[in-house]
Formats: structure tokens, sequence, C-alpha cells
């Protein structure tokens, strides 16, 4: 089974971030998203791996490469722009040819993986197979509803109503039927060529459509909010999925460390207090501070005299002299500081960026 990876769009709901970064690289838990996604499909034995990208497309082959590391072959496949799921089922086709493939959203984390999925869809073998899980709020996802036998009957995409609390996840597992079906669509009211519509062609004309609640934990990073939360699920993992952490960084002995807690290595940890789950990027330096729980400092960060619970820190950043962070995510080579000599607060901050200060 080949699999098609989408890391195109424009991820405006994850600005400023996305002005200079695929939403798909992001990290959650010191790892872009993407990664996470691709080791999934490593594990079902993917070896050929086609990644459908957009305007950040040349940093996210940087990131990526070859595919070496995973275990697969990768190829690159240019959307020029963002005019649907379904446009990049048809933009792959050439790559796709005639075989069963996976597709997967580059935003989406399955954080237990999608083994049972693949061996369900081999086994069974419909026309399509996705997977839904029971969410609070099923307007902002695609919905399905079920019938007997795991039938999918109907799929809506964002209803207003919806007529299920099952949302659509961001992997579908697909037979070249579906090919057929994004041939037919036509463009939503949104101008976006949907993989619901191509789903929803494929049921209309008797195709088998079935559908598996998914078990484990899933998100889609989508928003800040839903990065900062999967971020503390991923950490909350950590030593249990990532046996190969361990503190290879240097940690002194004025230092405490408590919980689950990963310095990488060349990272540097001086009279400071780490409440795990935490995860330290390598080159990054920690000094006076007190850091976690649900923290993930990426590379070359500084923290100095500061204070930060529930936050990710891109590469580069650095905090100074601010006690008392919470939620937040620092984009890279960003800098938070005190400023002790005015009674004012300084913000340079750019475009759609978000700043909450104390009243
Ligand atoms: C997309 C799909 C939607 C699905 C969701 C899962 O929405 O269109 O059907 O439920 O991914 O993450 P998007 O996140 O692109 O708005």
């Amino acid at each position: 089974m080949k699999a098609l990876v989408l890391s195109g769009g424009e991820g405006t709901r994850l600005r400023p971030f996305t002005y200079s970064m695929a939403k798909q690289l992001v990290p959650v838990a010191n790892r872009p998203v993407l990664e996470h996604c691709l080791e999934n499909l490593r594990n079902i034995g993917v070896e050929e791996t086609g990644i459908v990208v957009g305007g950040h497309g040349a940093q996210v082959e940087a990131a990526i490469g070859d595919g070496a590391r995973f275990g697969m072959r990768i190829t690159y496949i240019r959307q020029e722009a963002p005019l649907g799921l379904a446009h990049c089922v048809s933009l792959a086709s050439g790559f796709l040819g005639g075989d069963d493939f996976v597709m997967y959203l580059g935003d989406n984390v399955l954080a237990d993986g999608i083994a049972e999925a693949a061996e369900t869809f081999r086994r069974r073998r419909p026309d399509a197979q996705i997977l839904v899980t029971k969410v609070a709020d099923p307007r902002q996802y695609g919905v399905a509803e079920i019938g007997a036998d795991d039938t999918v009957r109907a799929l809506v995409e964002k209803p207003q109503e919806p007529r299920s609390d099952l949302a659509v996840i961001g992997v579908y597992f697909f037979t070249a039927a579906v090919h057929e079906a994004v041939r037919s669509i036509v463009p939503s009211a949104r101008g976006e060529l949907e993989i619901t519509d191509a789903l929803q062609h494929m049921i209309d004309h008797g195709r088998t459509v079935t559908a598996q609640v998914y078990g484990g934990y899933w998100k889609d990073t989508g928003r800040i909010d839903d990065l900062l939360e999967c971020n503390r699920a991923l950490l909350g993992r950590l030593g249990t999925d990532r046996p190969e952490d361990g503190t290879g960084g240097d940690v002194d002995a004025d230092s405490v460390v408590e919980g689950r807690v990963v310095v990488e290595p060349g990272a540097r940890v001086i009279r400071s207090r780490l409440t795990g789950p935490v995860v330290i990027g390598a080159g990054s330096v920690v000094r006076d501070s007190r850091v976690g729980p649900y923290v993930a400092v990426g590379r070359d960060c500084v923290l100095d005299t500061a204070g930060v619970e529930d936050s990710i820190l891109l590469e580069g950043a650095s905090i100074t002299d601010v006690p008392d962070l919470h939620s937040c995510v620092i984009g890279r080579w960003a800098r938070v500081r005190a400023q002790g000599e005015s009674s004012h607060n300084r913000l340079i901050i750019g475009d759609h960026t978000q700043a909450e200060v104390l009243a």
C-alpha cells in the first residue's frame, strides 16, 4: 500500500507561525507533527509515500528529505493553490496509479498508530475506509452517519446541524475506485474539491465505504489550543513511546528534576527546577528557571530566570526574567523578557500575533 500525505494548505488558524513555516512542521513534544505521521506510516509497512506540498514545500523537503530516515521513498508533489483534499488525490493520480493507498492529513496526530485500521482495511477491503471518533463539537469536522456493518451512509463537511457526533479523522484508506469519484465532483461552496464529497459520491454510486472508530488519541493540530493539548498528551507519554530518550544533557547538582524529563544532548540545566513531563531541546540553556509541567523547549533556546508551564518554545526562542508564563507558543528566535527600568509594557509582535498581558 502507498501513502499520500497532505502537507500543503495555508494554515491560517495557526498564524503567525504559518507565515514562515508549514503547519505540519510545527513541533509537538519537540518533533514536527509530520514526523509523527511518517512514523505511523512506516509502522504499517508503507514503502512509498507521496507528500503534497504547497507554499512552504522547499522547507518540508529540507526537513523530511528523501524518506530514508523513515524507511521509505518519498516523492514530493506540488500543489499550486489549496484547492481541496480531493484535488490532492487528483494531482497525485500518476504517483498512485492503480494501487490501494492511505491518505493522511499531515496535521493530524494519531498517537496510538494506525496499525489496527490498516489491518481491517486489508482484511475487509472495502472501496474506502474512514476513521471516526466521537467529538463534543462536530461542526468543525467532516461528520459521518454510520449504518449497520460499519457502513457509512452519509458524510457532510462541517455541517451546521450535525446528524451524528462522529467526526472524520484525517486518515482515509482508498482503493483506486476513489479516482473516478474525484473526477466527478465539483468544488464546494468554499471553492474546494472536498474528500467528503468524493466519498459521498462513492456511496451514492454503490461503492462500499466503511468506518472504524479510532480508539486511540487523535488531534487535528490546526489551531493553537489543539496544538497545546496535543503537546500535553504526547509529553504525557514521555518515556513510554520514546524509549530512546534519556537525559543526555548536562544537569548541574543545584537543579531539581522531578517526573519524566528529557534533556537532550548538548542542553544545559543550571540551578533550575524541571517538573515533568518536560523536554529540553539540544543546545538549549536553562538557568535559574522553573520549567514544567507540560513544556517542550526546542533546540538552542535560552531560559534565564524564567517560569514556564504548559507551553511550546520553538527553536532559538528565549525568555529572560519573566516568571509566570502559561499556555504559550513562542516562535523561532522570538525573545520575551522583562523590562525592569520602565513601568511600560513594550511589545514588538508580528501580524496575527496574540499577546495577553496582566491587567
Ligand atoms: C479536514 C477534513 C475534515 C476532517 C478534518 C480532520 O478538515 O476536511 O473532514 O474532519 O480534516 O482533521 P480541515 O482540518 O482541513 O478543515
